[in-house]
């Protein structure tokens, strides 16, 4: 039982519904509750309008992540995604080519996760070994900011300063790094001081040049701290629109900064966010992949119990993608009070996985442990490279019963062997599937879960699209910073 999209894309939801499973009556009985939500969907589409959303500062906003699949003159006008933005980002991946050794990008949480996965999935592991010419000329890529760990922030600052060295004796001329700073609130303590640490750092040494450019709110009447700085300093400068809240950024310059860095098909990745965007204005819910998983999953936590939802991709880049998704789902849907204010403590706990690592870690709590999970693979049909296993060692009967067959078929089998041992003993599931582990496939991924959240947030009447809880700590982390000052007499 799946939905399958044209390009190949498919919702394989076999072991999530059905008798034992999540029931036709039951969506039945969420009929009105559904149709409530596509209607929501469709006015937040239209104008950006969700009701009950806030935003941080109390005041009504907009919602525009899904009009960032389209790239339009008119959306450009809202610091969407425009025919004008794509160019700027066309061009700045020709400007740093050939012309930057190593880029840092440094942001948290949505200002991050989204980017990871584009580097993860596109670069792989080895990227920063491979040769400039390997690399068509584009630079290194790190990732800083998530975190306040002293001992990682150092390890790039010093292997920044030794690739400088290095340029300096091969090449005999100055490295030129460029840090990408990321925040759409311009401030994070987070983002900021691995900012300030690793600039006033990297500016002390002589073999390098150091750009800076920011990734911020663009607004210039009210400027944020970083956008008042790329403003007296000169630095270039990309936006975080209004309306497009920290996890939902990477379809817009944030993730689309990272894309340039590393020359990806960003008309690609929106396209096929956009065809999935078309696929959810589906009317009939079995036909609209972001209905049908949010409405299963939904009814999944509130009726059976099945309130953590395990994401388990198959395959070792992917596993940014879980991480990504964390936040998506989190900070989404994880929320004390419902849009009417009513307490409600709602939101569904999710899990990071990958297989087939964790089948060896996990899945022994997934397959016997409490009632309460479901596990969403994610498969990829072709991968780009593949080997078959060797018959190397045919003196032992157990290697030699597994060659002949290629990596891949191995890890689907594992998967669904996953699966059906899940099932067999009554656990749910479900799988997306992505005929290739491309661009526009992951688009139409990344865009689904964020459309399922949207419509999750409807049915369950919270708002997915602010963060309150975040700033508890927010509030009493300031003053205690303050009072660490004051203990050092500064
Ligand atoms: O989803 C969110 O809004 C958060 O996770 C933010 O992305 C994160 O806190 C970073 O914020 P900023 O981009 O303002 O530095």
């Amino acid at each position: 039982m799946a939905l399958t999209l044209k390009s190949g894309f498919s919702f394989d939801y076999e072991n999530l519904f059905g008798e034992g499973k999540v029931t036709q009556a039951d969506l039945d009985a969420y009929k009105e509750d559904l149709k409530k939500a596509h209607e929501a969907m469709k006015v937040m589409r239209e104008s950006g309008f969700i009701k009950a959303h806030l935003s941080k500062d109390g005041a009504p906003e907009k919602v525009y992540f899904s009009k960032l699949p389209y790239i339009t003159e008119e959306n450009g006008k809202l610091n969407l995604n425009s025919p004008a933005s794509i160019k700027r980002l066309h061009d700045f991946t020709e400007r740093i080519r050939n012309n930057v050794d190593a880029v840092v990008s440094l942001g948290i949480g949505g200002s991050f996760l989204g980017n990871k996965v584009l580097f993860d999935i596109f670069c792989g592991e080895f990227w920063n070994t491979w040769s400039p010419e390997q690399r068509k000329g584009l630079p290194k890529v790190y990732f800083s900011g998530q975190n306040i760990d002293p001992r990682r922030t150092g390890d790039i600052i010093n292997h920044l300063k030794a690739i400088a060295q290095n340029i300096k004796t091969h090449e005999n001329r100055k490295a030129k790094i460029m840090l990408i700073v990321i925040s759409k609130s311009g401030g994070t303590l987070d983002t900021m001081s691995n900012f300030m640490v690793m600039y006033d750092e990297l500016l002390k040494d002589n073999d390098m040049e150091v750009e800076i450019v920011a990734v911020t709110d663009p607004n210039m009447e009210k400027k944020t701290l970083l956008k008042q700085l790329a403003v007296d300093k000169g630095w270039e400068t990309f936006a975080v629109p209004d309306g497009v809240g920290g996890r939902f950024t990477v379809f817009c310059e944030v993730g689309l900064s990272t894309a340039a860095v590393i020359g990806m098909d960003i008309e690609k990745f929106l396209q096929g966010a956009q065809d999935m965007d078309k696929a959810c204005q589906n009317d009939d819910i079995m036909q609209n992949p972001a209905m049908l998983n949010a409405a299963l999953k939904f009814i999944a936590s509130e009726k059976y119990g099945r309130d953590i939802e395990v994401m388990m991709p198959y395959g070792d880049y992917l596993k940014s993608l879980s991480e990504w998704y964390i936040q998506l789902l989190a900070e989404s849907l994880g929320k004390q009070f419902d849009k009417d204010g009513k307490e409600v403590c709602y939101g569904r706990t999710p899990l990071v996985a990958v297989g087939t690592t964790d089948m060896h870690s996990q899945t022994q709590q997934h397959q016997e442990g409490k009632l309460n999970k479901i596990v969403q693979f994610i498969k990829v049909d072709k991968w780009a490279k593949d080997y078959v296993i060797p018959n190397i060692f045919p003196e032992m009967q157990k290697l030699a019963d597994v060659s002949g067959v290629t990596m891949s078929e191995a890890l689907e089998v594992a998967r669904q062997s996953n699966a059906d041992a899940l099932i067999s003993n009554g656990r749910w599931s479900a799988c997306f599937t992505l005929p290739e582990l491309d661009e526009y496939h992951l688009g139409e991924l990344l865009y689904l879960l964020a459309m399922s959240v949207a419509y999750e947030g409807e049915l369950s009447n919270v708002d997915a699209f602010n963060q309150p809880g975040v700033e508890s700590y927010k509030r009493i982390m300031g003053p205690k910073l303050q009072d660490v000052k004051k203990s050092k007499g500064l």
